[in-house]
């Protein structure tokens, strides 16, 4: 694929996704996960992590319908959604413990779904930006251990690098299923993976 098409290919989710009311593109990503492993269900409970702008908040809405509830955690403030009461934003750091209390705290039930996009800010440093991105996924997966409820599902990002297999391993310990996904709306020259885990074994 010639950077000519890649252009033109974010060009068209970035547009798609103004046109549609989304507020990133990323949506499109989670869209095509949903399609394929339909990870959310009506009624749902669900986690979001590194939340910001919120286009996954909006597609997790959307998914979880007016039964269900999605609280999106950021560094980053998230604007207010006008009519979606079944979304809830934390602005806080998801490493923090009190964060993961006030997830609790307004979840009232354990989670159905915990997704994690989060992503440091790049430097262009392959290694650091590798290891700290599997740092948040790692945080990820120990707020979805922590938090799941039995047979629960868990998304995450990984941007691709030698911690890759290890923290693969991790995740096949704790569900009973884990698989690899890149959607089409990655952009060609991203590194990112997503994990699809389902079938959390704990959460007793
Ligand atoms: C790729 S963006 C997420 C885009 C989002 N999924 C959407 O659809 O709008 C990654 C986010 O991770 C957040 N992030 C990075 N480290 C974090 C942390 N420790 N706690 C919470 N959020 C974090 C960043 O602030 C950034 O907004």
């Amino acid at each position: 694929m010639s950077d000519r098409y890649s252009k033109r290919k974010k060009d068209f989710y970035y547009r798609t996704a103004k046109r549609q009311g989304y507020r990133s593109r990323a949506s499109f990503k989670l869209k095509e996960i949903q399609k394929k492993y339909r990870i959310f269900r009506k009624g749902d409970l669900a986690v979001d992590l590194g939340a910001a702008p919120g286009g996954w908040l909006q597609v997790i809405s959307e998914e979880v319908g007016p039964k269900g509830l999605v609280v999106g955690v950021d560094l980053k403030p998230i604007l207010d959604f006008e009519n979606r009461p079944n979304i809830i934003t934390i602005v806080g750091n998801a490493e923090s413990p009190l964060v993961q209390e006030k997830i609790i705290s307004l979840l009232k039930e354990k989670p159905d779904v915990v997704v994690s996009d989060m992503a440091p800010n790049v430097t262009g440093h392959w290694d650091l930006d590798h290891a700290r991105q599997i740092s948040l996924a790692r945080t990820a997966h120990s707020i979805a251990r922590n938090l799941l409820k039995q047979q629960g599902r868990f998304l995450v990002k990984v941007f691709m690098g030698q911690e890759t297999e290890d923290f693969l391993a991790e995740l096949k310990d704790d569900f009973a299923e884990v698989l690899r996904f890149r959607p089409k709306a990655t952009r060609k020259t991203s590194a990112e993976e997503y994990f699809v885990c389902r079938g959390y074994t704990g959460g007793d």
